[in-house]
């Protein structure tokens, strides 16, 4: 049999949420780096792809813009669902110069001085937020404070005011969360003409906020468009909210599932902190793919990949690979060195990265800090999603730390 043919019940199953919500897709990632690195799966419902699941093969591609292009999309859609509205218009999905000048306007707004603002912002709210969960004694980790930490955040550096955040908050819960896919879509809808009349808003009247920013981008010597600039406030408000929520609810049971782990964060938390939190990030590998389109015939891991080609890569397998991870499938707060790719890497290397890991820094220091004894009150439940991985609830009771002193 051809690697192709070994591997392709192995990437049909890597296609249907219920893998994910079952909570094991690693072992056919380990099958297919082991078997078929670089497999083609056939046309379905999906366009014809070809599969890598090995570190090196996917390092090779997202470190190679100009022969793997992002500008069709970067996740994988059924077929029916056509081409993604943000292709050649968000920064994550457009390819130089297009990609430069908004990559500049972007990462040059998480300057270390804005990081600054923020931060003192999150500790604030994270403090609060984890007081409150401690005082009722239990907490619904994910809704109540994964996914409200890095929404109020959200809020705060695209500049929406203070009495429009509860819409935002019920629109991106429903866009997310919703019982029905029209639902969803509906409340996504919302978002979008939310963010049309506040982008009109900051044209005619800038403030120092990233829509702002986004709303006096040039490019080709003209302002970007009006639906340019409201995918790309979308598109930060959902990279910036929904894998932080996944990362740091993943990375919290992580913690519960390792009680020595969580021992050693809390006895040496200044310490080990960092690598504790890489960790969480190459171990919750919240966001499970990328796809990127070849510009040219290349060979990638032994086969003739074509012009026109689409490339899935497939970041939660390279994460766990043992060629650069020793014993992978370990869960170790103060793993070094730690080069996973859950953020990506080379010129699309997620422009949130400072931004992701304070927000979890500030709710594991909270968490060290306040809560005494934490343990589930309730199954976990995951998400049935292929393009993200992670958790859909996490119900805790907590009992306060000691006091000191
Ligand atoms: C744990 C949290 C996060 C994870 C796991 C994550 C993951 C990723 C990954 C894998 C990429 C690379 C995409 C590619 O190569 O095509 C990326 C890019 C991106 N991320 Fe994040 N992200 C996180 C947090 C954030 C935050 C907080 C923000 C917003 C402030 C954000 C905004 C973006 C944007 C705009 C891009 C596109 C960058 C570009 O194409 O140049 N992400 N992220």
């Amino acid at each position: 049999m051809s690697p192709d043919m070994l591997a392709s019940p192995d990437i049909a199953a890597l296609l249907d949420g219920a893998t994910y919500r079952a909570g094991d897709p690693f072992t056919l990632w380990r099958r297919m780096r082991e078997r078929a690195p670089v497999a083609w799966h056939e046309p379905d419902v999906f366009p014809g792809f070809w599969s890598l699941t090995r570190y090196d093969e996917i390092k090779e591609v997202l470190r190679d813009a100009g022969t793997f292009s992002s500008s069709s999309g970067i996740l994988l859609r059924p077929l029916a669902q056509g081409d993604d509205p943000g292709s050649n218009r968000t920064l994550a999905l457009s390819d130089p110069p297009r990609h430069t000048a908004l990559r500049g306007a972007i990462a040059g707004w998480f300057a270390p001085r804005n990081l600054r603002m923020l931060s003192d912002f999150l500790d604030r709210t994270a403090r609060e937020t984890v007081r409150a969960a401690v005082a009722v004694g239990r907490t619904e980790f994910v809704t109540e404070i994964a996914a409200t930490l890095p929404l109020d955040v959200v809020c705060a550096f695209l500049g929406i005011p203070d009495e429009d955040r509860p819409r935002i908050v019920e629109w991106s819960t429903d866009a997310f969360c919703a019982g029905s896919a029209e639902e969803r879509s509906l409340a996504h809808l919302e978002i979008l003409d939310y963010f049309a009349g506040l982008v009109e808003e900051r044209r005619a009247r800038p403030g120092d906020d990233l829509v702002s920013v986004l709303a006096g981008v040039r490019h080709e010597g003209a302002p970007l468009p009006l639906d340019d600039v409201v995918l790309n406030c979308d598109n930060l408000l959902v990279g910036g909210t929904e894998n932080v929520r996944l990362a740091m609810s993943g990375g919290l049971l992580a913690l519960l599932d390792h009680p020595d782990q969580w021992d050693l964060l809390r006895r040496d938390f200044d310490a080990t902190v960092d690598t504790a939190i890489e960790e969480m990030l190459r171990w919750t590998s919240s966001a499970t793919h990328i796809t990127r389109r070849a510009t040219a015939d290349v060979e990638l891991g032994g086969q003739r990949v074509r012009r026109g080609d689409l490339v899935v890569c497939w970041l939660t397998s390279a994460n766990r690979d043992p060629a650069h991870f020793t014993d992978p499938d370990d869960f170790d707060v103060r793993r070094t060195p730690n080069r996973h790719l859950a953020l990506g890497t080379g010129s699309h290397y997620c422009v949130g990265t400072q931004l992701a890991k304070l927000e979890i820094k500030a709710v594991l220091r909270e968490f060290t800090a306040q809560v005494g004894e934490m343990r589930l009150d309730g199954t976990p439940e995951r998400l049935d999603s292929i393009v993200v991985n992670g958790l859909r609830s996490l119900p805790l009771r907590l009992t306060p730390a000691a006091r000191r002193g």
